[in-house]
């Protein structure tokens, strides 16, 4: 095990008639930063919510710093900070409150919730607006505030499903920022999105997703030598006409 955070084995997954993951093996070592890339409907999303323990694998399992997401998805839920797709928070509430009703349910309590809810609040950058009511703020800074919300438990391995989708340069910015910082931290970090500049820059691999499955994993400068292209947008187009053929 060692260097490894996530072992992916032998993965499938089916809603009813439709495989949205087929037979995936690949690791993910610890403190890296690992995005995931595909067209809409490659299962990135069901990739994530199966590691989050949120869906369970049809098939196969993963193993999360020794725990498996089939067994023991209690111990895996410890391990892991999760930012779904869609904005789960109280618009009602202020961003403070937000944080220190999520702070509760992590069973943080007293000073210490103090502590973890201003330091989440200082790495997504929401000390001036954290006071407002959430109904008040931005995409970016709703996203940036369920960023901190993922963070609090202080987990190993971060999952963030899109978390620049939508959101202005700044945000996106802080939120980048966050995700460096987080790994000088030690943490790992899995992430998809369909921006390949952001992929290329702060990655240290990335796994090419179609239909299903994995085409390729590693380094962006590898995956594009290796394909012969200029980008990762060709390297997908490529891989995936090979994949079809
Ligand atoms: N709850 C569900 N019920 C049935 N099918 C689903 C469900 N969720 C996802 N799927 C199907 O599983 C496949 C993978 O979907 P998934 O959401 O994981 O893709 P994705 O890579 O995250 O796409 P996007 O880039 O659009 O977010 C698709 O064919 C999708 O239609
Ligand atoms: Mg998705």
């Amino acid at each position: 095990m060692g260097n490894i955070a996530v072992e992916v084995r032998e993965l499938t997954k089916k809603y009813g008639r439709t495989t949205a993951l087929q037979d995936l093996s690949f690791n993910i070592e610890r403190g890296e930063i690992f995005g995931l890339f595909g067209p809409n409907g490659a299962g990135k999303s069901t990739f994530l919510s199966i590691l989050a323990t949120i869906l369970r694998p049809t098939a196969g399992d993963i193993i999360v710093n020794g725990y498996s997401v089939r067994e023991q998805p209690e111990k895996v839920k410890g391990e892991i900070g999760y930012v779904p797709q869609d904005i789960a928070l109280y618009p009602m509430l202020s961003g403070r409150d937000n944080l220190d009703f999520w702070a509760g349910i992590y069973g943080l309590r007293g000073k210490l919730k103090k502590e973890r809810i201003r330091e989440a609040v200082g790495i997504v950058r929401l000390e001036d607006r954290i006071k407002d009511r959430v109904s008040r703020y931005s995409g970016g800074m709703k996203r940036r505030l369920n960023i901190a919300v993922s963070l609090m438990h202080h987990p190993r391995i971060l999952l963030m499903d899109e978390p620049t989708v939508g959101v202005d340069i700044q945000s996106r910015g802080f939120i980048l920022d966050a995700l460096s910082a987080l790994k000088k931290e030690g943490r790992t970090i899995i992430f998809t999105s369909h921006y390949v500049d952001e992929l290329e820059t702060i990655c240290d691999r990335i796994a090419i997703m179609d239909k299903g499955r994995i085409l390729a994993t590693g380094p962006a400068d590898e995956l594009k030598r290796a394909n012969g292209a200029d980008d990762l947008e060709t390297v997908l187009l490529k891989l995936s006409g090979e994949n079809a053929g």
